[in-house]
């Protein structure tokens, strides 16, 4: 009878929690939060706002799938559900049991010069340190008049991008990767974040009128949703974290970063058919 049918379609839809089929998985400071955020505003999105740390702390891994599940938000089957912990990208053994899980999720990885994500990384740290921290210089090389990079640090290696990327290319096809130029996506937010969309294979939504630029902060922000309650809304961007002014750095070593990023830099626009000109 009808109403049988009715009932098998509105318990197979109910809201409940999925695991994800779509993970921003890195690259840390490449603009990873400010493209979750955006997409989480399409209607058929539902975004963990947390870092779950699932794929890349072991200790969560083992507490199993039925535990990463728990973490998500509520959805309907046909929403996206998306986590994203930009520790996944650099992670060794990550692509293996994102694999395992799910042979079919999207994987979603910004991208940015890997000179300046270097910089914006010890920025982070700097803070994180409340600024007991050696200069950025000392920090990245091995010799007192840094000429020598010091290239056992995450904070270098985390920008070797084609490394990292071939692990992940062994689990996956390449079209089930998509690259968000985390420039572009202070630049050019809307075209950025359609192209997101249109890879997750979401209707548009995305477009202009989601977004305003903030003059004090400097980045484009989202239009504040209404309040009900007659609260004052929030800005719309993001915190404070996200667009911390940058140390000026010795241009000498900023040289031999990019001395030494260049033929990675090459590989990987070779890799993934993308010339994104990092100097
Ligand atoms: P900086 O802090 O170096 O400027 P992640 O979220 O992956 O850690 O990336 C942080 C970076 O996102 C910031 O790096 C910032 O440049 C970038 N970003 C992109 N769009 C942004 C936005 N709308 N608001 C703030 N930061 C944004």
């Amino acid at each position: 009878p009808l109403s049988d049918i009715f009932y098998i379609n509105i318990t197979e839809n109910k809201l409940s929690q999925r695991l994800p089929n779509a993970l921003i998985i890195g690259i840390g400071k490449g603009g990873t939060r400010a493209a979750l955020v955006s997409i989480s505003r399409h209607p058929m999105v539902r975004a963990c706002s947390r870092e779950v740390h699932f794929f890349d702390h072991q200790e969560n891994y083992q507490l199993g799938l039925d535990w990463y599940q728990n973490q998500m938000p509520l959805s309907l089957k046909n929403h996206i559900t998306i986590e994203k912990t930009p520790a996944y990208f650099i992670t060794e053994d990550a692509p293996r049991l994102v694999y395992k899980m799910s042979p079919s999720v999207k994987l979603l990885v910004a991208v940015r010069d890997p000179t300046v994500r270097a910089i914006s990384d010890y920025a982070q740290l700097y803070e994180k340190s409340h600024g007991e921290l050696r200069p950025f210089e000392e920090y990245v090389t091995r010799d007192s008049q840094h000429q020598v990079l010091e290239t056992r640090r995450s904070m270098v290696t985390s920008g070797i991008y084609v490394k990292h990327l071939k692990k992940w290319m062994e689990y996956f096809p390449l079209e089930q990767i998509h690259f968000i130029n985390g420039k572009e996506l202070v630049k050019n937010t809307v075209h950025e974040m359609q192209s997101v969309e249109n890879f997750l294979g979401l209707e548009p939504f995305i477009d202009e009128t989601l977004y305003y630029f903030n003059e004090t902060k400097g980045f484009p922000c989202l239009v504040p949703a209404p309040q009900m309650n007659g609260e004052q809304p929030d800005s719309g961007c993001l915190s404070e974290a996200k667009g911390r002014p940058h140390p000026l750095v010795d241009e000498d070593v900023v040289t031999l970063l990019r001395d030494f990023y260049r033929p990675f830099n090459e590989e990987f626009y070779s890799a993934v058919g993308k010339n994104y000109g990092w100097p």
